[in-house]
């Protein structure tokens, strides 16, 4: 294996392509951001690295808060599509078709339709040369009730979320195992139970399998 060393750069992969709902119900906007992420757990700390040439950058400097909603396949469409316009210009969350709903611990907006959505506090705002760095903590979080079970036990992997690798944007793919599983004492003993019950996905091969099975059964 041969590694090129390039220049320094951004190349963290994946990340979220969140949507950074802000403002007010009357009034609220939403933008893109893949530069945010968890800075510690209690408080809940999160970040989110915004252009001050953002529409959003001055109503976030302005409120102090703002929402991090996850973005899923349904919502893919409007995560590339609110970065790529500006609420300067367009109402996104009516363009859209987005719901802009009440948050319980802020007067920013969260996205109904967001299966999870993060309510953001500021608690400082750093500058680092293109961006500036919203440092915030994370005052309650909304979770979609049609991902938890009869238990109250969160099924995130049912929300088929959405990563975003060097410009472009996937479905996550087979889960692999569960945290911690490498240190498991038999690692054999993690079956398909221990999750939620996923489809069997069919290989290219066993597809050509099946229909020579079916040709031959004619
Ligand atoms: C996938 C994706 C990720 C983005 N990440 C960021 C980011 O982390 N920070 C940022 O300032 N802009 C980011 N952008 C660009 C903004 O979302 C974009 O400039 C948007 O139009 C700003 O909206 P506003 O002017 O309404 O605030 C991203 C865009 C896309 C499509």
């Amino acid at each position: 294996m041969t590694k090129i060393t390039w220049k320094a750069g951004t190349l963290l992969a994946p990340v979220p392509p969140a949507l950074i709902s802000c403002g007010t119900l009357d009034k609220p906007n939403v933008m893109t951001a893949a530069w945010t992420g968890i800075v510690a757990s209690d408080p809940a700390m999160t970040y989110v690295s915004i252009r001050p040439s953002r529409y959003s950058h001055k109503i976030i400097k302005d409120s102090g808060e703002f929402v991090i909603n996850l973005t899923h396949l349904p919502l893919v469409k409007a995560a590339d599509w609110c970065g790529v316009k500006s609420g300067k210009d367009v109402d996104k969350f009516k363009e859209m078709g987005l719901t802009a709903a009440p948050c319980s611990q802020i007067k920013a907006p969260q996205i109904e339709e967001a299966p999870v959505s993060l309510e953001c506090k500021v608690k400082s705002i750093t500058n680092f040369g293109t961006h500036d760095m919203f440092l915030a903590e994370i005052v309650a979080v909304d979770v979609d009730d049609k991902y938890l079970d009869e238990q109250g036990k969160l099924w995130l992997e049912k929300a088929g979320l959405i990563a975003y690798v060097h410009g472009f944007y996937y479905t996550l793919g087979r889960k692999i195992g569960k945290f911690g599983f490498s240190v498991e004492k038999n690692p054999k003993k993690i079956k398909e139970k221990d999750f939620e019950p996923q489809k069997k996905q069919k290989t290219q091969s066993s597809k050509k399998r099946n229909f020579s099975r079916n040709k031959k059964a004619k």
